[in-house]
């Protein structure tokens, strides 16, 4: 691939500001993407084995109504944040993203409509598992499989857009144009590190789970422990199968000794180590932070050393400063998206603590914190409207 055709396929427009600030705000937001996409596989597939125990053993009783709910949360913050990182790859590296969304097409679309049927489906699992006591078995497994498959898809549009090597391959296989749509690409290993991840994650949740918990009077002791236990195991566990995996994936790329690689694998071994002893799972959970920060820094390295060798670099990107809006997106990422975040999760912090019904209204820090996000949110629409309405009546009158 010639180096003029990926420049020809950026947007002349250039960038709104510089590309470093846009790389750097793709891997966050993909580790924030990634975390909830192993949330909610990982608490989904346990939910399915609990359906199974959950009419005879007392633990999962209480513990896969719970898993259940998790991972309908998740999948919605999943779909959420998953549009930020789209975002992101779509402003630097565009060339890649669009390539791969038309050799892939069909693909698109077909995405849209198994996550809509994935998650309806989910939804159906919850209500017959609500209802009946270990009901929805079937369902709960059709719709679990749905969302891996829509993951796979993920897989195959990052994949497709880091191979501009083989693209005129795939448009036109032996000189025959073909554009149906139809072009997937896998690297097994690659997706089998990306979703074994799940098993950790669900285990160092279980392990915050049982912490969180362990202050209520209404869940015993024995629960507490079992939940405890059951994360350490899972956690342990999956941790030795997501490391085995990276490493036969750095290998097979030939970044097993790249500096970022060993501090991923350095990361690992400590959060098995931290996960083993469970002493205080909270701060286990910083650490998987760090390290999901450093994958998605890897996935990005990979990207970026691909597309330097075809003469490709976004730091080349003209930028076009466009002050207004990166302020107005970062100020509405910061601020509001800051102190809406932090009203939701305090609510829920104090929800899950308090013993009897809480209530919001009488709490000082909730009733603040939700003031302020209505406030900071009227405000918001108020500037972006008025902002939006002006530069377009300023353009067409
Ligand atoms: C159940 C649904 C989903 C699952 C299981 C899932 C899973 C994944 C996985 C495994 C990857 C990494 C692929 C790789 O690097 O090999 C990924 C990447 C990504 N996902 Fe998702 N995802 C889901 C839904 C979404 C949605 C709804 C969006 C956007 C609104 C989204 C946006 C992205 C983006 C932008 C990337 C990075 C692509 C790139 O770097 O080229 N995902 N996802």
């Amino acid at each position: 691939m010639d180096a003029s055709v990926l420049l020809a396929l950026r947007d002349p427009a250039g960038v709104p500001f510089y590309p470093v600030v846009f790389q750097a705000l793709y891997v966050l937001t993909w580790a924030l993407h990634a975390a909830f996409v192993l949330l909610a596989l990982g608490s989904m597939g346990l939910s399915i084995f609990g359906t199974f125990k959950q009419k005879s053993d007392s633990n999962w009783k209480i513990l896969t109504p719970h898993l259940l709910q998790t991972g309908k949360i998740s999948i919605s913050i999943l779909i959420v944040l998953g549009v930020a990182p789209l975002l992101f790859t779509q402003v630097i590296y565009d060339p890649n993203w669009y390539v791969a969304n038309t050799l892939s097409g069909m693909w698109i679309f077909i995405f849209i409509y198994t996550l809509v049927v994935g998650y309806s489906m989910y939804y159906w699992y919850y209500y017959a598992n609500k209802k009946n006591e270990g009901g929805g078995k079937l369902i709960g497994i059709i719709s679990f499989l749905i969302l891996v498959f829509a993951g796979i898809l993920m897989h195959n549009f990052a994949v497709t857009s880091i191979m501009p090597n083989e693209w005129m391959n795939m448009y036109a296989p032996n000189g025959v144009v073909d554009n149906s749509g139809w072009t997937f690409n896998m690297n097994i290993v690659r997706l089998a590190f990306m979703v074994s991840l799940a098993i950790p994650v669900v285990g160092i949740f279980l392990q915050n789970y049982s912490r969180f918990l362990s202050t209520r009077e209404d869940f015993s002791p024995d629960f507490i422990k079992y939940t405890a236990s059951l994360g350490t195991k899972l956690g342990v566990i999956g941790l030795i199968i997501s490391a085995l995996c990276f490493v036969a994936w750095m290998l097979q790329i030939g970044y097993l000794f790249n500096p970022l690689s060993l501090a991923i694998i350095v990361g690992v071994v400590v959060l098995l180590l931290m996960v083993a002893k469970n002493s205080n799972s909270y701060i286990t959970t910083i650490v998987l932070v760090v390290v999901a920060l450093l994958i998605s820094g890897m996935r990005e390295l990979i990207r970026f050393d691909i597309m330097a060798k075809l003469g490709y670099s976004i730091y080349e990107y003209p930028v076009n400063l466009e002050l207004p809006s990166i302020i107005l997106f970062l100020l509405t990422f910061v601020v509001l998206g800051g102190v809406g975040v932090a009203w939701l999760l305090t609510m829920a912090w104090k929800v899950g603590k308090n013993q009897g019904i809480f209530d919001g209204s009488k709490d000082v820090a909730v009733t603040k914190l939700g003031n302020y996000t209505l406030a900071i949110m009227v405000l918001w629409m108020v500037i972006y409207f008025g902002w939006g309405m002006t530069i377009l009546f300023n353009n067409i009158l």
